[in-house]
């Protein structure tokens, strides 16, 4: 794993927004997996100025997001549909004939994950897969013992999940119990990840999932199998690590090097 740790949010921001970037410059034809969260509205807001800067364009990309609620509709104001619409697709050049999510309100919730990773594979499979992670270690919403074998499928959120992302509903009760989820081996099968986290609350996930044992119990530690993932952290989600001095030492400023 590559472990870049920057000073500040904002500078994790830049630099993860700098590796899509290089990513979509490179192939303009890039296949993104993209993430939802509130880690993730400042790496829109970050593209999304570059976008208007004229120094990047998503014109010729595809894009696959990680999940969907099970039982909302696209235009409901909490799914990710609209989230995706408002924090990123509305705002750049995207073809919305080619930004995919799992729709979460159809009559067979297990034919569409099914159809949505046979979609994935169709194009190619995903080029760079952008990732947050729950305070207990999920990826996408693949919850602790979720399979690292597990493909795009539906998954019971964990309460802790429903608490945290409580406060786009109108109470817990409200909160979806179920999402349509691409899983572990669709994540580790793309060809490099980016994983961001900011602040202290992800602290504890990011160490079990960086030097922790490789464990369904952290879904997120299926990422120490990865041959090309970057973890992009501020000084706060860089807390807890251990070895945080000599991952500093290798990526210093959280800049590349020759060697990891
Ligand atoms: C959502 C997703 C989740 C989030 C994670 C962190 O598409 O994949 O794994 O990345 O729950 O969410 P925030 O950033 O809100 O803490």
């Amino acid at each position: 794993m590559k472990v870049l740790i920057l000073n500040d949010p904002e500078a994790a921001i830049e630099r993860a927004g700098d590796i899509v970037s290089e990513a979509v410059r490179a192939r303009p034809r890039t296949v993104l997996g993209l993430a939802t969260g509130g880690t993730m509205l400042p790496l829109y807001d970050d593209l999304v100025a570059r976008h208007d800067a004229g120094s990047l364009s998503f014109a010729g990309a595809t894009t696959f997001n990680l999940d969907e609620y099970v039982g909302l509709a696209p235009d409901h104001p909490c799914s990710y549909h609209r989230y995706m619409r408002e924090a990123f697709f509305d705002r750049v050049d995207l073809d919305r004939a080619r930004t995919h999510l799992p729709r979460g309100d159809v009559a067979d919730p297990q034919g569409e994950a099914e159809d949505y990773e046979r979609r994935i594979t169709e194009a190619g499979g995903i080029d760079l897969q952008i990732l947050g992670i729950g305070r207990n270690g999920h990826i996408g919403f693949n919850e602790p013992t979720a399979s690292l074998g597990s493909r795009t499928r539906i998954k019971t959120l964990t309460d802790d999940t429903r608490r945290a992302n409580q406060r786009y509903f109108s109470s817990f009760e409200e909160t979806p119990r179920h999402a349509i989820t691409i899983g572990v081996a669709t994540i580790l099968d793309a060809r490099a990840t980016l994983l961001l986290a900011t602040g202290e609350a992800k602290a504890e996930a990011v160490a079990r999932m960086v030097e922790g044992p490789l464990s369904a119990a952290c879904p997120a530690s299926a990422l120490q199998l990865h041959p090309n993932a970057t973890i992009v952290l501020d000084a706060g989600a860089a807390s807890s690590l251990t070895l945080r001095s000599y991952y500093e030492t290798v990526h210093p400023g959280g800049q590349d090097s020759a060697f990891d």
